[in-house]
């Protein structure tokens, strides 16, 4: 599998669905701890939606973060090929390496947009962009 550079094109119309499912999901963030909410929505290959926030816990590293828990969401019922992620938060925070690395595990091309909770896309880069150099499946001889 060769490592695409071209990251996919997402009309404004879905963008802003995206982002409004984020900031919609974002209300949901269960963070009693750290009280940064975050938001994420990813749309699939076959323009499917899916939601995720983070849901921290008072033994603290088992919390998870909102990428991963929409992006397993989507693989749990099937997905496997992601064409945008949005991640909305107070400060347009970037995702952590633990999400990056989930992320390339499914496409390097998926356009990952970083959004403030204004609406405003502050990073648009793909998850190549996000995590170069990638330990990916192929890597696995
Ligand atoms: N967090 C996310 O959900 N996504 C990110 O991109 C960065 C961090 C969460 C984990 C934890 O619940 C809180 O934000 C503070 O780290």
């Amino acid at each position: 599998m060769s490592k695409s550079r071209t990251s996919t094109p997402i009309d404004a119309e879905t963008l802003e669905k995206l982002i409004a499912t984020a900031r919609h999901a974002r209300g949901w963030a269960y963070a009693p701890y750290s009280h940064y909410a975050v938001g994420a929505s990813v749309l699939t290959a076959g323009g499917r939606i899916y939601d995720g926030v983070n849901i921290e816990n008072a033994a603290y590293p088992t919390g998870i973060c909102a990428e991963r828990v929409a992006i397993f969401k989507a693989v749990s019922e099937g997905e496997r090929e992601f064409s945008a992620i949005v991640v909305m938060t107070d400060n347009a925070g970037t995702p952590c390496g633990s999400c990056r690395q989930v992320m390339a595990e499914f496409g390097l091309s998926t356009r990952v947009l970083i959004v403030d909770t204004t609406g405003n896309v502050r990073i648009d880069t793909t998850v190549e962009g996000l995590l170069p150099e990638a330990f990916r499946p192929e890597d696995l001889i």
